[in-house]
């Protein structure tokens, strides 16, 4: 069952948080009792850390005044006040009084934390559910951008359609989702199969699908491909994998193999002699502090010779084939071949894109690229969603591969 946050939302009101009717200062403690008869704790000095009044200042803003340090362990309320329907009120003994909304103080006691998005897996089956958006709409229509930014949040990928060929529309569209990332390349930069290529993207090679520079500490969040001359019917098919899916494909197979990615520093590298010589160690899964899958960084083509005792190795290396063959099963791959005027939209730190090869003397393949920041699209969201769908809003998302 995922926990999106609209089930959050229907465990929240299946199971309210009851409401409080009395607090009591117990040392480091306060003692909670509940409308319900029941009864619960609170940590006093999260408590008076939690005061967001114009003197301790505002988290949401920045403009916050009160540190951890000015709260001591030794801190204690000497009363509170719960007289005023949907307020808590704490005065401190240094005098210092505190509101508090009561629902949320309320929420707090309950224990359950905040919703943690679970992303929506696909495998090949994805083409039925994939989320398609009109150029017209999205770059018009802030109700149309966040319909796209809830399918970016739930399989990491979308399709535009009716982009027109110029650089304008590209970097128009794109901008939508969040400032677009400087690169080596420049801001929008065209990907067209040529005979001195200096990256594989301008081959005609097949691609295994991968993620894009998983030599950056932060590797590209969000890439946009362009099709601007696709040669359909030459090849050039697009192989999109999603990354959580076969993760949890080998979580559930081989858990041995997956721990190893999960905490096995793997290297990737590339050097361009003189120009640049970008390393990272990193793993290759991404976990978040509950466990969950956040985020994958692979390119085969990318891998350094990976150091690991010699009792280590052969498992490391068994790790990184066993991906790459559940990467390469068409059973996992999205295929699609581009359409003039259609954008592929993905989250490059969870969806592995590639493509078959193609006949560059049939036709030229021309597609035009550009990243925007994972943190950008995200925040874009958020911000839609306190319009379009407040309870959506606070959930924690999966936030890439940070490590
Ligand atoms: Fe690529």
């Amino acid at each position: 069952m995922l926990d999106t946050p609209k089930n959050a939302q229907e465990r929240r009101a299946a199971h309210p948080a009851v409401p409080i009717r009395a607090m009591r200062a117990e040392g480091t403690r306060i003692a909670v009792e509940l409308g319900d008869g029941g009864s619960a704790e609170l940590s006093t000095r999260w408590l008076r850390l939690a005061c967001e009044c114009e003197v301790c200042g505002d988290t949401a803003s920045g403009k916050r005044w009160l540190t951890p340090a000015d709260v001591a362990k030794t801190v204690h309320a000497d009363s509170f006040d719960l007289s005023k329907p949907g307020q808590v009120t704490a005065i401190w003994q240094d005098g210092h009084v505190s509101h508090y909304d009561a629902a949320a103080l309320a929420d707090h006691v309950d224990g359950s934390g905040p919703a943690r998005f679970r992303p929506c897996l696909w495998n090949s089956d994805l083409s039925g559910r994939l989320g398609r958006f009109g150029f017209d709409a999205v770059v018009a229509d802030d109700e149309a951008l966040f319909a796209s930014l809830q399918a970016l949040r739930d399989q990491g990928i979308a399709m535009l359609t009716g982009v027109p060929a110029e650089t304008e529309a590209t970097a128009r569209v794109a901008g939508r989702y969040g400032p677009i990332r400087e690169t080596s390349y420049g801001k929008v930069f065209d990907l067209i199969s040529r005979p001195d290529a200096r990256v594989a993207g301008e081959t005609a090679r097949a691609q295994i699908p991968h993620t894009d520079e998983p030599f950056r500490y932060a590797p590209p969040g969000f890439i946009f491909f362009h099709a601007i001359r696709t040669g359909a019917g030459s090849g050039g098919t697009s192989l999109m994998v999603d990354g959580f899916q076969v993760a949890e494909l080998m979580r559930a197979r081989t858990p041995e193999l997956f721990d190893l990615l999960t905490r096995h520093g793997v290297t990737f590298h590339r050097e361009h002699e003189g120009e640049v010589f970008f390393s990272a160690e990193a793993h290759v899964i991404s976990l978040d502090v509950a466990g969950a899958v956040t985020g994958i960084r692979y390119n085969d083509r990318c891998l350094a010779p990976q150091w690991a005792p010699v009792d280590r190795i052969d498992g490391l290396i068994e790790a990184l084939a066993e991906l790459t063959r559940l990467i390469r099963d068409p059973q996992n791959q999205f295929q699609h071949q581009l359409q003039p005027g259609e954008v592929l939209v993905f989250d490059n730190q969870r969806v592995l894109h590639g493509r078959t090869e193609f006949d560059p003397s049939l036709a030229v393949r021309h597609l035009r690229s550009c990243n925007i920041d994972r943190d950008g699209v995200h925040s874009a969201f958020r911000s839609l969603a306190r319009r379009f769908a407040p309870d959506e809003a606070e959930a924690v998302l999966y936030q890439g591969a940070i490590f």
